[in-house]
């Protein structure tokens, strides 16, 4: 595990955006593991900024995102195809084709992440995942339990979750209950991963995912076990790891 101490937010955006970057132009047919949240908005932001100077191709990468929620349109502007369209697909030239996510309008779960699974090994595997974290330790939507789920499922947001994600929409009843991910094994077969963190309000969940017990209580922690994982984080974030 490495750790990347970065000023503020902008620096740890920057930061990560050099690793996807790098990741891009070692491999310009590679598979990205994207996330949503406002953790890694400013790496998008980023990445688009040196595309735009010409620095940067995503015509070859395929991408496959770890969630979305569950009943909510693509184009209702909180779901995660909306979000990755408006931070990242539109602005760059990345092939529509070869970007993915779990099918949120599906109403069958079985289907949506059997869908999914079968997509995600079609890629033939994520060279870089990139992750940020929930308050409650959780990566993409795997919620504190009592075990580590593998593949993708259908999940039971916590009220947390919903509590945390309330911002977004207009009432906390619009906050969907129900979200696809992928699951903790497939998020751990990535060759690489890169956890974005950012902000004093997850310096306790940063301490116990990375330097605490590893449980399914706190999802994160399993990332302990990963061979090849990069943190990149601020100094707030990093307040409670001296
Ligand atoms: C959301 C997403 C996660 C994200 C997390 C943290 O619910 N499903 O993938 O990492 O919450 O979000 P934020 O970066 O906004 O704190």
């Amino acid at each position: 595990m490495r750790i990347i101490r970065a000023k503020d937010y902008k620096d740890m955006s920057r930061k990560a955006a050099n690793i996807i970057s790098a990741q891009i132009i070692m491999k310009p047919d590679c598979v990205l593991g994207l996330a949503t949240g406002s953790t890694p908005i400013g790496a998008y932001e980023q990445l688009v900024e040196w595309y735009r100077k010409g620095d940067l191709d995503f015509s070859a990468v395929t991408t496959v995102n770890l969630d979305e929620y569950k009943g909510l349109p693509k184009e209702h502007e909180q779901s995660y195809y909306y979000f990755m369209r408006k931070h990242l697909f539109s602005k760059v030239n990345i092939d529509p084709a070869r970007t993915f996510l779990p099918d949120g309008m599906e109403p069958d779960s079985e289907k949506s992440c059997n869908d999914y699974n079968r997509i995600i090994a079609e890629t033939g595997g994520v060279d870089l995942q990139l992750l940020g974290l929930g308050h409650n330790g959780h990566i993409g939507f795997n919620e504190p339990g009592d075990a580590f789920k593998a593949e993708t499922h259908c999940v039971d947001l916590t009220e947390t979750t919903i509590k945390a994600n309330q911002r977004f929409f207009a009432s906390v009843e619009e906050v969907p209950r129900q979200a696809y991910t992928m699951g903790i094994k497939t998020i751990m077969r990535a060759k690489k991963i890169l956890v974005v963190v950012s902000g004093e309000d997850k310096a306790e969940i940063l301490r116990n995912a990375f330097f605490g017990a590893i449980t399914p209580g706190v999802q994160a922690s399993v990332l302990q076990l990963h061979n090849d994982v990069t943190i990149v984080a601020d100094e707030a974030a990093l307040m409670k790891c001296d």
